[in-house]
């Protein structure tokens, strides 16, 4: 298979007016039968709701790269990448990836969550040197004074002055998931002062439209390739 860039969504764990509790109870022994003990470590700190988002999605994560792979999901070993901690099976936050068979797997992944849906990117058969980064926003949790100045450049602070109302969360959302997703890619993360980045003409991003993503209409997704 030559490389391609797979994009998945994966609709919210807990559905309004219906019991969860049966569906968290299979999410735990699915996150048990599944995950590595470094991930449930992880998950084990966290408060309920953040923890099955958490569970759910790191179980998304490893399906679909088992799919892509053709193994078994268990197969796989978690080993992730950050800036400050360093690599390997040990690490369970930062830049996601896995291990085959002690090697590393042939699989760019980045993943995103936002109003209770993961949005899931992967690389197959990527080339040297070659880097991915997904992300998702809300527009809604975006509503607050103070963005602007924190998360965008001057240029993108004039570009979003003179909107209003859902009009300017979708311009801060979209700005925003091109950022996340660039610092993703570079591996980066919120080390880097978003305020510094500019997203607009950034190489290698672009809008994920709802077609193209799976998500409903009412968020904002971005990749970022490079
Ligand atoms: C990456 C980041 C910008 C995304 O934040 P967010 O909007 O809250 O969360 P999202 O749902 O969009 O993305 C979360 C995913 O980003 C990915 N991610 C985290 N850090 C990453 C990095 N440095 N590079 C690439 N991807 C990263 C992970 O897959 C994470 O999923 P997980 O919760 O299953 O581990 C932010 O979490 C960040 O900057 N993290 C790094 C901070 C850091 O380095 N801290 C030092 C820890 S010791």
């Amino acid at each position: 298979m030559a490389s391609q860039l797979v994009v998945r969504a994966c609709p919210p764990f807990r559905v309004p007016g219906r019991d969860s509790a049966p569906a968290v109870a299979a999410l735990e022994r699915d996150a048990l039968r599944l995950l590595d003990e470094p991930e449930l470590e992880r998950a084990r700190a966290m408060m309920p709701v953040p923890r099955q988002d958490f569970l759910a999605a790191r179980i998304a994560q490893r399906s679909l790269a088992a799919e892509l792979l053709q193994v078994r999901a268990q197969d796989l070993r978690a080993s992730y990448a950050c800036p400050r901690c360093g690599s390997g099976p040990d690490i369970a936050h930062g830049r996601p990836g896995y291990l085959l068979a002690g090697a590393p797997a042939p699989l760019l992944l980045s993943l995103s969550r936002a109003a209770g849906w993961t949005l899931l990117g992967a690389v197959t058969e990527p080339g040297p040197g070659q880097r991915l980064g997904i992300d998702v926003e809300d527009p809604r949790r975006l509503d607050f004074d103070g963005f602007d100045s924190v998360a965008l450049t001057p240029a993108e602070r004039h570009s979003v002055a003179s909107l209003r109302g859902d009009g300017l969360l979708r311009a801060r959302a979209r700005l925003w998931a091109r950022k996340e997703a660039v610092l993703k890619m570079t591996g980066e993360g919120l080390n880097r002062s978003p305020e510094t980045l500019e997203a607009v003409d950034h190489p290698g991003v672009r809008d994920l439209a709802p077609a193209a993503s799976g998500l409903p209409g009412s968020l904002v997704a971005a990749v970022a390739m490079g």
